[in-house]
């Protein structure tokens, strides 16, 4: 593991876009990383490598569903970075659907992608740790639907979820003998491209039920709990699931909206 000093060599899946565009842009503050970025779409995995200067080692298209693609691709990013320190799952898609409407092969895609994809990328990089007996961070995206109800985001994405925050713990416990911390991050609503349209169709006053701290989370704001776990900071934290969320689990039942005549 990255001893604080020496810069940590960082995966970021998904890393052209959102919470992973901005977890690699983190990790240039102080020099912290050099990193390489994996995303389906190479434009987006390239923007993000051209923001990062010499910090950016590589983007590589890639689709993290394909066990054999994934397999090549980390090799490939563990010989840009000359070893590997931390990865860190950001790659994931939702498809809107509900209960009633949801199709089999849109079930099928989720899992593959949030769930399988995750789990591809993450047992590579620790079969390279384990390699390189240095031991490292894994890092995987939960949600705030792994604990409750989340109107809007569907029973497959709601269920990938859920099994990411299960699929951390058992890792942990697995991984732990080889000193490789395994953690969930579970976000509430964020700023990026995933919730646009929610974004732009909610009220003030929904927002303020939605996310009790009023407002949604900046992706930066992930980012800067992704930098403290992959630190010696965070050395003793593995096998947990991670909220930041405006204390949106906070509430058991729906939260009457404060007003202005509320003393
Ligand atoms: N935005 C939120 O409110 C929120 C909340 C909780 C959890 N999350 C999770 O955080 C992660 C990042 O979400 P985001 O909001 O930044 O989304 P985003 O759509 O902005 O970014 C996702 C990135 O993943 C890439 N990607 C999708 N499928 C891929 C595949 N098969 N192979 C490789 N790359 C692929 C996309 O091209 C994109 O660059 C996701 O796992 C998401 O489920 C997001």
């Amino acid at each position: 593991m990255s001893s604080g000093t020496e810069r940590t060599r960082l995966i970021v899946t998904g890393g052209g876009s959102g919470i992973g565009r901005a977890i690699a842009v983190e990790m240039l503050r102080g020099d912290r990383a050099d990193v390489v970025v994996l995303d389906r779409d190479g434009d987006a995995a390239n923007a993000t490598l051209n923001a990062l200067g010499d910090r950016g080692r590589a983007a590589i298209e890639i689709d993290v569903g394909d066990p054999v693609l994934v397999t090549e691709a980390v090799e490939a990013a563990v010989g840009a970075l000359g070893g590997l320190d931390a990865i860190v799952n950001c790659a994931g898609i939702n498809i809107h659907e509900d209960t009633v409407s949801a199709t089999p092969a849109a079930f099928e895609q989720t899992l593959r992608v949030n769930v399988m994809g995750t789990f591809f990328c993450s047992q590579t990089a620790a079969r390279q740790m384990i390699k390189q007996e240095t031991g490292g961070t894994i890092l995987m995206m939960s949600s705030t639907a792994a604990f409750g109800y989340v109107s809007g985001l569907g029973p497959h994405y709601t269920a990938s979820k859920a099994a990411i925050a299960g699929m951390a713990t058992a890792m942990a416990g697995e991984l732990a003998p080889q000193a490789i911390r395994v953690n969930a991050i579970a976000p509430g609503p964020t700023v990026t491209p995933m919730t646009d349209r929610l974004r732009r169709s909610l009220t003030r006053e929904e927002l303020a039920r939605y996310v009790p701290l009023g407002r949604f989370i900046e992706p930066a704001e992930v980012a800067q709990l992704v930098a403290y776990l992959v630190s010696p900071a965070g050395a003793m934290i593995s096998g947990q699931v991670i909220g930041i969320n405006g204390a949106t689990t906070a509430f058991a039942a729906p939260r009457r909206v404060r007003t202005s005549s509320d003393a």
